[in-house]
């Protein structure tokens, strides 16, 4: 039978702009393309983990808009539950600009989470029976973080194991920390938090140390393209990246991550080869333009796992 996830965050939709750079600040470039599609962390972390094989619940908010349905319609053709994702009356769903960069795939994201940041600890509680019966519980930062530790906190008092994905980086209380099992911040979110630059392996391997200093049970640090630097009782090192190539959109690649994470964990794969599927995920992730749309099915996953 399939695992269960429960996915806690946000929705959005995603307005994506390509051109052959970005922006500076009080200029305009003329863009190549652009797409609208699902985003935000959660949903996009959701629709990885059911692509990966797993039954995913995910708690949110919409609004009652045409954003809206989009989330439904997305929610349904990817099998993900949508039954802890309520209607706000008052707020729209939130919405993400995106600039991708088509020299280096790269991306800035300006996300406004709308509904989605409207999402309550009754709306948790409301909730709790779902992810009392799943066997991870993941969360993201694109809530407020008092919400994301509501959830952290009822996942463990239920004896559910936790991801934590601390992004974007945000100011967290001394003992959120403690409240997740895998904590999961790229380079950026890992120097904001730990106070530190992390640019070289040493560096990341410093901010991982500390973090379990703070409480968390493993430390995950995703390097992109240069992998990702893990401390924890089940697995100490550098994990090497897959090479694809050259990356054609990074937006997404750490939820790919992610979902993909939530479900080898939970599966009971060994904490490396967990690591090498969640690697892979992000992997093909950067290959495919979109977010949702670019999560992958387990069927590459495995592809690229067994050298190509
Ligand atoms: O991680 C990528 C996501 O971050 C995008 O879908 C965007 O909505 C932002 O939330
Ligand atoms: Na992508």
């Amino acid at each position: 039978s399939r695992v269960k996830i429960a996915v806690q965050g946000i929705f959005v939709a995603d307005l994506a702009f390509r051109s052959h750079r970005m922006p500076a600040p009080g200029e305009s470039v003329i863009g190549r393309s652009y797409g609208i599609g699902p985003g935000g962390k959660a949903s996009n972390q959701a629709v990885a983990a059911a692509r990966a094989g797993a039954e995913v619940a995910l708690i949110a908010r919409l609004g009652r808009d045409s954003f809206a349905e989009m989330a439904r319609a997305l929610f349904v053709r990817e099998g993900v539950i949508d039954a802890h994702v309520g209607s706000d009356d008052e707020a729209p769903t939130g919405a993400a600009a995106i600039t991708v960069d088509e020299t280096t795939g790269e991306n800035a994201i300006v996300v406004v989470p709308g509904a989605s940041g409207r999402l309550s600890t009754g709306d948790i509680d409301a909730a709790a029976a779902r992810i009392a019966a799943s066997d991870i519980f993941m969360t993201q930062l694109e809530t407020p973080p008092e919400i994301s530790a509501y959830g952290l906190r009822l996942a463990r008092t239920q004896g559910v194991r936790t991801i934590f994905n601390p992004a974007p980086a945000a100011e967290i209380a001394a003992d959120l920390y403690a409240l997740a099992d895998f904590f999961t911040p790229n380079e950026s979110e890992a120097a904001a938090l730990a106070g530190h630059p992390v640019g070289s392996l040493a560096e990341a391997e410093a901010a991982a140390a500390s973090f379990l200093s703070r409480g968390v049970g493993t430390a995950i640090i995703t390097l992109g393209a240069r992998g990702a630097v893990v401390r924890g009782p089940g697995f100490n090192g550098h994990v090497p990246p897959f090479d694809i190539g050259r990356a054609v959109d990074t937006t997404g690649a750490g939820d790919a991550y992610n979902g993909a994470l939530a479900v080898a964990i939970a599966e009971g794969m060994p904490l490396e080869r967990a690591l090498r599927f969640a690697a892979a995920a992000g992997a093909v992730a950067v290959t495919t333009v979109g977010t949702a749309e670019a999560m992958p099915r387990r069927d590459a996953v495995e592809r690229l796992l067994a050298g190509g």
